[in-house]
């Protein structure tokens, strides 16, 4: 009976050269922004489910390019890293990418903010003083949003803590993508760090999808699947 079940509800095995001849570029992972050489802003990304989808799509048959915040994971093989910290720098990165990339999935959680000065030699205690002054960081999958040739397929991720589906939809009209895919964070269930997430995806076109709780590597074998669709 439970062979049954699980037959019935399992997908099909995926082409697994159903994106060969494209470039994928992806993004992953955190930046860091410093305000001295020893400290700095940032968030609990572990670059998990963008080195997931990397290898997902190598396995696939593409030329992936993965530009990743500082992560303690190991470069998927097959894949090219390039490697960076700060949201500026991962914004020259994807800029110098974006062109020549057929699918582009921004999974990365870039700093907003960063601080507005930095200094060269480490604070010491008794000078700090202990209000920051943040400026704003470009919004690299708005720019590029903006920049999207016919052909080229955006795939932007929500990281939220409320109206999910609401906020989604707004950002991926804001910043002119394809698809989105969102997932509650603030919760030790998905998100951030762990190997599981569960997520939504919805795309340009109404398709609205529930991913229930899976493993990363399986959800970006599926987001692949439905970006490939097209619906
Ligand atoms: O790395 P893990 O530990 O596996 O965690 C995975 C994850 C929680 C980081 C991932 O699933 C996720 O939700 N990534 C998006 C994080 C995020 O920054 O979400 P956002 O809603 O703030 O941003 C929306 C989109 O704009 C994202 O695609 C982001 O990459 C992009 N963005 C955001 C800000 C900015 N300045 N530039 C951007 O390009």
């Amino acid at each position: 009976m439970l062979a049954k079940v699980r037959g019935r509800s399992s997908s099909p095995p995926d082409n697994p050269h159903r994106l060969k001849g494209m470039r994928v570029l992806i993004t992953a992972g955190p930046t860091r922004e410093f305000f001295d050489p020893v400290r700095f802003l940032s968030n609990p990304s572990t670059g998990k489910m963008g080195y997931a989808l990397a290898e997902a799509a190598f396995r696939s048959g593409a030329s992936v390019t993965l530009v990743s915040g500082p992560v303690a994971l190991k470069s998927p093989p097959g894949v090219r890293v390039v490697p960076v910290v700060t949201a500026l720098e991962m914004r020259k990165a994807v800029l110098r990418e974006f062109s020549r990339s057929q699918i582009v999935i921004m999974t990365a959680a870039v700093s907003d903010f960063r601080p507005k000065t930095y200094s060269t030699h480490k604070v010491k205690k008794k000078n700090a003083r202990l209000t920051f002054a943040l400026v704003p960081n470009p919004d690299i999958l708005q720019e590029i949003g903006t920049r999207k040739k016919p052909g080229q397929i955006l795939t932007g991720f929500a990281a939220e803590t409320r109206s999910l589906l609401k906020n989604a939809r707004k950002k991926m009209d804001a910043k002119n993508l394809d698809y989105i895919v969102v997932n509650r964070v603030g919760s030790t269930r998905s998100g951030f760090a762990g190997d599981r997430n569960s997520a939504w995806i919805l795309s340009r076109r109404g398709m609205a999808k529930k991913f229930p709780d899976m493993s990363k590597k399986k959800m970006a074998a599926l987001i692949l699947k439905e970006i490939r669709h097209r619906r």
